[in-house]
Parts: C-alpha cells; sequence; structure tokens
C-alpha cells in the first residue's frame, strides 16, 4: 500500500505532458479485439486499469505484447473464448465494453459484472436495452451478464439518459450488426470520438459521432489497425487546476485544446490567464481566485470527472462557491476528507456549497476514489505543511508517474511503501 507525501505550498513552473485518455483507451482495446486479426494500439496510458485488461485479454487466450511502454501489439486472431470472468473483470468499470466487443463479433458474451469507483448507482440498463433492440437475449446473473443473438439486426436506439458507456457499447455491437443502428441522445464526448475513429479505421461504417445522433451501417467484419490514442482530458485538467490553486505558471502539453474549453473558460472566470497554443495550455494563475459556480454535465459541459479536482482548487476562492453534480448521485464522498484538511463544504443532495478559506493545512487523507484522490494531491499541494495521502492505488488506477509529472513541476511530493 503506498502513500504519497505531498510537502505543500510548492508553486508549480514548468511543461507536463499528457499521456493517452484513460478512458478511450479502455474502450479502443475491447475493439480492437473485434477483428480476427492484428491490432498495434499506441499512445496508450501506463496505468493500472490498462495492465487490469491487458491480464483479461491473456487470459482469454489474446495474444498481446507490449512493443513499448505505450504500445500494445493485440493478436486475437485465435480468439474463441467469449466469457471474461475474471477478478481482473470486476476491478475496472469498463469492462462492460467486453460485452459489446464480444456480442458484434461471436454473438455472444459472458462478462462478470463491471467494478471501478463507487459514486452511488451505476447501472448498465441502458447497455442492456441496446443490446436487445439489436436482437440480443440478455441473462442477468448475481455477478454476470451473458448475451447471446442469432444475429444482430440493426435497430434505431433512444438513450433516455446520455451515456457515454452505453454509446460505446452499442456503436461496438452495431458496428458487425446486419443494417443500419441510429443511436439518439448520444454521448458527445472525446472517447466516443475517438473509439468510432478506430472502429472506421477497422472498417467500420460510423458516421455522427461527436454529435447526438450517430448512424452506424454495418458491416461482414472488422480488420486489424494501428491507432494512436487521444491525449487524456481528465489528466490534463487536472494538472491545469493544480497549476491554479499553487499560483503557478504551467504549460499542459501534448492536448487537444478545445477538450478543454469548459475548464478553460471557468478558470479564465476565476481570473487564471489561459494562453491556448495548437496542442498545449499555458495556465498563469498570478492573480486573486473569483468565487464561482460549477454545473457537471456530458460533453462539451464541465466534465464530472473534474468535479472532485475542482472543489479542491474552490476550497481556497473566497466567498461562496456552488458545484451541482448533474451526473452521479453520489459525488462527493471525499469532502470529508477535504474537510481534514481544513475546507469548509456542505452537501445539500447534489449540490456542494463551498467557503472559500485562506489555508488549507496538511492533514492525513485518503483517496477514497481516482479522481478524488486527485483532489487530495491538489489540495495538499496548495496546504501549509504535509500532506499524507493513502489509498494511492485509486490514483494509479488512471494516472501515470503522478509524482514524477508533478515533482518536474517542482512539487515537493514522494512515494512512501506503507506496510
Ligand atoms: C464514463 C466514464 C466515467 C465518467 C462518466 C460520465 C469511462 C470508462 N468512464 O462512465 O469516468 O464519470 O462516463 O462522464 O469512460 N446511466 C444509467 N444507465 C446506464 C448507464 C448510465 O442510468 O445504463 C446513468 C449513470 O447512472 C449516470 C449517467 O447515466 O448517472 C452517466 O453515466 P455514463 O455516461 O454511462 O458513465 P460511464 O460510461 O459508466
Amino acid at each position: 500500500m503506498d502513500k504519497l507525501i505531498i510537502n505543500g505550498q510548492k508553486k508549480l513552473f514548468g511543461e507536463v505532458s499528457i499521456s493517452g485518455a484513460k478512458n478511450a483507451a479502455v474502450a479502443v482495446l475491447p475493439a480492437a479485439i473485434m477483428a480476427d486479426d492484428i491490432c498495434i494500439i499506441d499512445n496508450l496510458p501506463s496505468i493500472e486499469d490498462i495492465t487490469s485488461l491487458f491480464n483479461t485479454f491473456e487470459k482469454m487466450g489474446i495474444k498481446c505484447e507490449f512493443l513499448d511502454k505505450h504500445t500494445l501489439k493485440i493478436d486475437s486472431r485465435n480468439l474463441e473464448n467469449v466469457s471474461a470472468t475474471y477478478d481482473e473483470v470486476k476491478k475496472i468499470r469498463a469492462s462492460y465494453y467486453l460485452l459489446g466487443a464480444l456480442l458484434g463479433r461471436f454473438k455472444k458474451a459472458e462478462v462478470s459484472m463491471p467494478g471501478g469507483c463507487n459514486f452511488g448507482s451505476r447501472p448498465i440498463d441502458l447497455h442492456l436495452k441496446g443490446f436487445k433492440a439489436l436482437g440480443a437475449e440478455v441473462t442477468v446473473t448475481e455477478d454476470a451478464v451473458k448475451l447471446s443473438a442469432e444475429k444482430l439486426t440493426g435497430a434505431t436506439i433512444y438513450m433516455d439518459q446520455v451515456s457515454v458507456g452505453a454509446t460505446i457499447n452499442v456503436m461496438l455491437a452495431a458496428c458487425l450488426a446486419e443494417g443500419t443502428t441510429i443511436i439518439e441522445n448520444a454521448a458527445k464526448e472525446p472517447h466516443v470520438v475517438d473509439t468510432a475513429n478506430f472502429l472506421n479505421i477497422m472498417g467500420a461504417n460510423i458516421k455522427g459521432a461527436g454529435t447526438d445522433v450517430i448512424r452506424i451501417t454495418g458491416v461482414e467484419k472488422l480488420h486489424g489497425a494501428e491507432y494512436t490514442i487521444i491525449p487524456d482530458q481528465i489528466e490534463a485538467g487536472t494538472y491545469m487546476i493544480a497549476a491554479a490553486i499553487t499560483g503557478g505558471d504551467v504549460v499542459v502539453k501534448n492536448i487537444i485544446p478545445k477538450h478543454m474549453d469548459s475548464l478553460s473558460a471557468k478558470l479564465d472566470e476565476m481570473n487564471v490567464t489561459i494562453e491556448e497554443g495548437d496542442d498545449s495550455i499555458r495556465v498563469i494563475s498570478d492573480k486573486p481566485l473569483k468565487n464561482v459556480n460549477v454545473k457537471t454535465m456530458s460533453y462539451p459541459g464541465f466534465p464530472t470527472d473534474l468535479q472532485p479536482q475542482m472543489a479542491a482548487l474552490l476550497t481556497v476562492c473566497m466567498g461562496e462557491n456552488i458545484i451541482t453534480e448533474n451526473v452521479w448521485d453520489n459525488r462527493y464522498q471525499y469532502v470529508d476528507q477535504l474537510k481534514k484538511l481544513g475546507a469548509d463544504v456542505s452537501i445539500d443532495g447534489r449540490i456542494a456549497k463551498i467557503q472559500g478559506v485562506k489555508k488549507l493545512t496538511g492533514n492525513s487523507v485518503s483517496a477514497t476514489d481516482l479522481r478524488a484522490g486527485a483532489a487530495m494531491i491538489i489540495a495538499g499541494l496548495a496546504a501549509e505543511g504535509v500532506t499524507e495521502i493513502s489509498n494511492v492505488k485509486y490514483i494509479d488506477r488512471g494516472y501515470e508517474d503522478v509524482e514524477h509529472k508533478f515533482k518536474s513541476l517542482g512539487a515537493d511530493i514522494k512515494r512512501v511503501k506503507v506496510d
């Protein structure tokens, strides 16, 4: 069990390079096994969620080889196993993409119930509704989902709620269905577009990804392809917020600035200077921060996955700040940890009221989930004295080389092993 120890109040300066997007990678890798062929995926983040998927693939009998730290060769030519019910599968939320991928290729699948961060109820009813509409029979047992179909037939599917996972999962299966599938009220997140782009390179026919109507015309088979994953919007946002809270001057490199629009606009409103380059954003925080309201929404709205990090920043913005969490029903479990550092936060359902305080003070806190862990780092960087963060395993699920990247920006942060 590792801990991160941060000696706070060091301004961050310099450049940080952003890794490949976790939420794109965990969808693109299952997409890759839909081809009876070889795929090479580049710019994969070196994080625990990818290790869990790699281990799952190996157990399923897929030949995988890392060509370097970020490039994986996936050979699923001999794949016959349509069942993924291993411990690794239960560790990550995105293992549900194996359902759509296997259903598309083999017309059957059995996958353990997905795990991942716990922020309230995380149903997959929309995924299952989509598979049923394509003609699959769905059986849900206590710990697994089974799908089977004689054949898959295109259908028009209206998503009752905008869901990244359901949009991508139905898109995967529909690529190899007969006829045309139309997903209405589809999610527009960058990782939906990235997965569609990869599938199209594999021979799929997907139009409209990135809008709220996606049209998929089924093809008979997909072929191997090489693909580079997009940069991680949430990792980039985490470093932008860290620069802002420390009064720093940081260039966040290797990103798609457009993906950061909702955060850039909010930081600008707070008095932080944002300078956009072609594939970078410079964040200069040299003025007092102004209090703001933040509402999370599906893309292009403010991402829920940056809500805890933003909350950490708002703890030191004088005046009243209000966050409304519109995506998840229980995403404030980390607030008790922020309070240990001296934050003044009260929660009422989906609303967090944050009264800015002059300073945070170091203490022992826990990463209660992946992005909550990132919020603890951000708060720790601003706090006076030493902050100890336990449960770093959650942070490692989604942030590559986290302490090295922060250290290179001048943070006083180290990882220690604890029995
Ligand atoms: C993905 C991201 C996660 C992010 C979330 C919202 C991955 C691997 N994870 O999760 O980091 O927080 O998008 O941006 O990409 N819902 C249903 N029924 C369903 C599916 C979802 O009611 O079948 C609801 C959820 O409870 C939630 C909302 O829809 O309230 C959005 O969830 P969704 O977009 O599906 O999240 P994930 O794809 O699981």
